[in-house]
């Protein structure tokens, strides 16, 4: 599967069969998340790896109660770690590029999860302490991104998307 597919073929999975994610699996995806562009490469977050049923039902609540989540073999808590940044960006390390370098590692995860057969959802961690709770982030550490993964139990329609007429400003060479 070349990147483009990929890409198309992607789309959130909200059910997940039992089955666990092979190990040689999990690591593909970690590894593409460690590949994402990061902000003067300082990678100013941190991947927990969150298995035990407890801790995944704990997310489900801190994700305002969005129980698919603990069905999946796997879940994903994307940290960001803003004194990573901070260090050297300040304040926008702080607030702008800790969040942004998460964010560039999830979309790397989910298109590698695609490669792989396997599902994922971006879920936002509404209450980011008990989220933090759950998945045992140490102090300096805020949930930012929920990414459960395992093999779908169900293919949605597809979503739809705007217009590039509408989502692209481009005044042309003229
Ligand atoms: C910032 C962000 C937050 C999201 N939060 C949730 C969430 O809490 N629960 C959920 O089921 N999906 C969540 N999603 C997934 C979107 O609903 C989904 O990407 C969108 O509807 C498009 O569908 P697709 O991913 O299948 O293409 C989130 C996506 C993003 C980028």
């Amino acid at each position: 599967m070349n990147v483009l597919d990929a890409i198309h073929a992607r789309q959130s999975i909200r059910a997940y069969r039992p089955q666990t994610v092979e190990p040689h699996k999990l690591e593909t995806v970690l590894e593409a998340a460690n590949r994402a562009a990061s902000a003067a490469n300082l990678q100013a977050y941190q991947i927990h790896v969150v298995r035990r049923q407890a801790a995944k039902d704990a997310l489900a609540a801190a994700a305002a109660g969005q129980k698919f989540l603990a069905t999946a073999p796997v879940v994903l808590v994307f940290a960001v770690v803003p004194a990573r940044s901070a260090a050297k960006y300040g304040a926008r390390g702080e607030q702008v590029y800790a969040m942004q370098d998460a964010c560039a590692a999830v979309c790397n995860a989910m298109l590698a999860a695609v490669e792989l057969g396997l599902g994922t959802c971006w879920v936002d961690a509404v209450d980011e302490a008990a989220a933090g709770r759950a998945a045992g982030l140490p102090p300096g550490q805020r949930a930012a991104v929920l990414l459960p993964i395992g093999y779908p139990a169900e293919n949605p329609p597809r979503t739809p998307r705007r217009p590039l007429s509408d989502l692209v400003t481009d005044p042309g060479s003229a």
